[in-house]
């Protein structure tokens, strides 16, 4: 017992130590550039056997800052459990040294096996999320906290993904067969229409076997990029347009906003005689953005409703009922598909927008930095500043509230005399 405490005090003295340095974030073209020079595993270790426990270490550190009720739900706890055991994990790495090759290859095997612990982390943060709420109810300031902190987290999660699949991928002993010029998971010239077109059948499948139909697709592309080394600037619109960029994380995006866009439309439309409009995309490239617009008829949302579609709390009410007996994939979840995707877009300084027009449609935009140089990760920090959102108590309102004025607006008579 006394060995234990022993121990568990160690890690927390280390949990500290390593929450005082920022994570260090990368750019794309940075992942890309050591990965095509003849990336030296030697190297990328020494890197992360410090970067991963920063990182790990100011995740860990912020979410104690959550509320208790939140902290003590069992799904809450479990997630925590797993962070400490990897942290531990890497924790054995701060002695070995490179030179001996036993520590390259059981590091390998470590990130795998840390990798694949954490692969249940956002649905088993949403179920605590759930038995917080089942308990204690929707709290729109403990919501608030809920928010920060889970998108924090989440891109946390994101980037620490990225950073062992970089090492696994580039080190590991099979070859990519599938994708030979992919550095790691990074594509340098990802065609952006194939992996629209790629989500769209995937998502149409889902759709098919849900609705037994599912709308179009057309696609424009606009390649509006100044054409380099030339005099005139011109524009490049035969070129199909490419980015160097993480497909997969292109494709999740993509994936649930159709998702949303045919679920949207076929609810409207499904017993239209003249068929279901389709839905569509737009690929544009300009010098500093990468734009896919995708748009559908599907009816909207109300604006008051917009900004909630992007709330953890709100959207994991109701619980959805997963009943055994049905064999297709829902086409609607949890109600995680917007927030975790603009995530990924803001991961690397991009950004997910929502704009609708209710009684119509909606139009959902994903920016992404054309240039891989400025496609710098955005990582969380836990500082004071951040220590200072959770301690913030519920504030009173500086703007008019319709709902907390008189209450019998008939009763106010200003001009009674
Ligand atoms: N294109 C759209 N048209 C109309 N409503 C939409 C559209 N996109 C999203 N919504 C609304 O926003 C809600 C939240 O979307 P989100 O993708 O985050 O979760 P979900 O689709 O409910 O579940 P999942 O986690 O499976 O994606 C949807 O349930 C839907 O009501
Ligand atoms: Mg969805």
């Amino acid at each position: 017992m006394k060995l234990f405490n022993v121990l568990l005090k160690d890690v927390t003295h280390k949990i500290e130590y390593y929450s005082r340095f920022s994570p260090s974030p990368m750019s794309i073209k940075q992942f890309l550039d050591f990965g095509r020079e003849n990336a030296c595993e030697k190297t990328s270790y020494m890197f992360l056997r410090k970067e991963l426990p920063v990182r790990l270490a100011n995740t860990m550190r912020e979410v104690t800052l959550l509320p208790a009720k939140l902290l003590n739900q069992p799904s809450v706890q479990l997630v925590q459990s797993w962070y400490s055991q990897s942290f531990k994990e890497l924790l054995d790495y701060e002695d070995r040294i490179p030179e001996d090759p036993r520590t390259l290859h059981d590091f390998l095997g470590d990130l795998i096996q840390i990798r694949n612990r954490h692969n249940d982390v956002v649905p088993t943060m949403a179920q605590g999320v759930i038995e917080y709420k089942e308990k204690f109810g929707f709290d729109p300031y403990i919501s608030s906290n809920v928010q920060y902190f889970l998108d924090r987290f989440y891109t946390s999660r994101i980037s620490f993904r990225m950073l062992i699949n970089q090492h696994t991928l580039l080190f590991s002993d099979g070859i990519n067969h599938a994708h030979p010029k992919h550095i790691g998971s990074i594509d340098p010239s990802c065609n952006v229409v194939e992996v629209v077109r790629d989500a769209y059948e995937t998502a149409k499948m889902l759709c098919e076997q849900y609705y037994m139909t599912a709308p179009d697709l057309k696609v424009q592309e606009f390649n509006c990029e100044l054409v380099k080394h030339c005099s005139i600037f011109g524009q490049n619109p035969d070129k199909p347009i490419q980015v160097v960029y993480v497909p997969s994380h292109l494709f999740h995006m993509l994936f649930e906003l159709f998702k949303n866009s045919m679920r949207a439309t076929v609810e409207l439309h499904e017993s239209d005689k003249e068929g279901l409009p389709p839905v569509t995309a737009l690929v544009t490239l300009g010098n500093e953005d990468l734009s896919i617009k995708i748009s559908d008829f599907g009816g909207g949302v109300p604006l008051r409703k917009i900004e909630r579609l992007f709330n953890y709390m709100y959207s994991t009410a109701p619980t959805p009922v997963l009943n055994e007996s049905q064999n297709a994939a829902p086409l609607a979840g949890f109600g995680y598909g917007l927030p975790i995707s603009r995530l990924y877009a803001r991961y690397f300084q991009g950004d997910l927008c929502l704009y609708s027009i209710e009684g119509l449609g909606t139009h959902a935009v994903i920016y992404l930095k054309a240039l891989s140089s400025e496609s710098f990760e955005r990582l969380p920090i836990f500082n004071k500043s951040a220590w200072r959102h959770y301690q913030l108590g519920p504030e009173a309102d500086d703007w008019s509230n319709p709902s907390s004025g008189p209450r019998d607006a008939s009763a106010y008579k200003p001009n009674e005399d």
